[in-house]
């Protein structure tokens, strides 16, 4: 099966609550994706599915950028983790110049790609494979971070490679463990209904930080 076919047969178009504007391929309690992507990495090497949602910091960033759209309007905007590409796809309808999807996870641009025209803003947005650490933020005018923080070593090396950007950086995120506390400003808080697929509880908070000189 083409990965295309295979993310259109395991997901469903949906919106969430908090940001209606914007269906997505998404997973739901009754598409078992996660499944359906175990027996499939091993005839694919795919890995787990973290673009099949739209994750809670993920929609408190684009409710945010949708909301203040000026705070991409006219912009070249880098979208770290896009995963489903939720933040691309806000910051595109928002006005950004352009907008570059950048996932570690090969299967997340397919996707981005897929859901990026499924709301009409593809042209606005180019969907990339590739490590954001180490990556070179020189061509950006704004870094956007969609709840990539969960683990340790990685949200360390990724915060600590962020603050050498030049460019203003925005984070979503529901405050996960390895979230930078420090040199961090609060300017958003969402109360997000979450999937019970992926997250503890029904309803969480999630918030919109800027980062600031240390
Ligand atoms: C929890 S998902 C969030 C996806 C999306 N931003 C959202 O909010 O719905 C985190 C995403 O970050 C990606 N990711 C993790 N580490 C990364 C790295 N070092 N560089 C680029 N992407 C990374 C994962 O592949 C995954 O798609």
């Amino acid at each position: 099966m083409e990965l295309d076919e295979f993310i259109r047969v395991n997901t469903v178009v949906e919106a969430t609550k908090l940001v209606p504007e914007i269906p997505l391929h998404l997973a739901t309690e009754l598409t078992p994706l996660w499944h359906a992507t175990e027996s499939y990495l091993n005839q694919t090497n795919i890995g787990a599915p973290f673009w099949a949602f739209a994750w809670v910091g993920g929609q408190a960033l684009a409710r945010y950028i949708l909301d203040e759209p000026e705070t991409v309007e006219g912009l070249h905007v880098v979208d770290i983790g896009s995963g489903g590409g939720i933040v691309s796809i806000a910051a595109a309808m928002a006005g950004a110049a352009h907008i570059t999807a950048l996932d570690i996870d090969p299967v997340a641009a397919t996707v981005c790609r897929l859901n990026a025209a499924l709301n009409g803003v593809a042209d606005h947005i180019s969907a990339a494979e590739g490590d954001a650490i180490g990556y070179d933020f020189g061509q950006f005018d704004l870094i956007l971070v969609g709840d990539v923080c969960y683990t340790r070593g990685e949200s360390e090396d990724l915060t600590h490679h962020l603050r050498r950007a030049a460019a203003p950086v925005l984070f979503g995120d529901p405050g996960r463990q390895f979230m930078p506390r420090k040199g961090i400003h609060q300017v958003a808080t969402y109360t997000v209904e979450t999937s019970q697929e992926i997250e503890a509880n029904p309803f969480t908070e999630a918030s919109v930080w800027r980062m600031v000189g240390l």
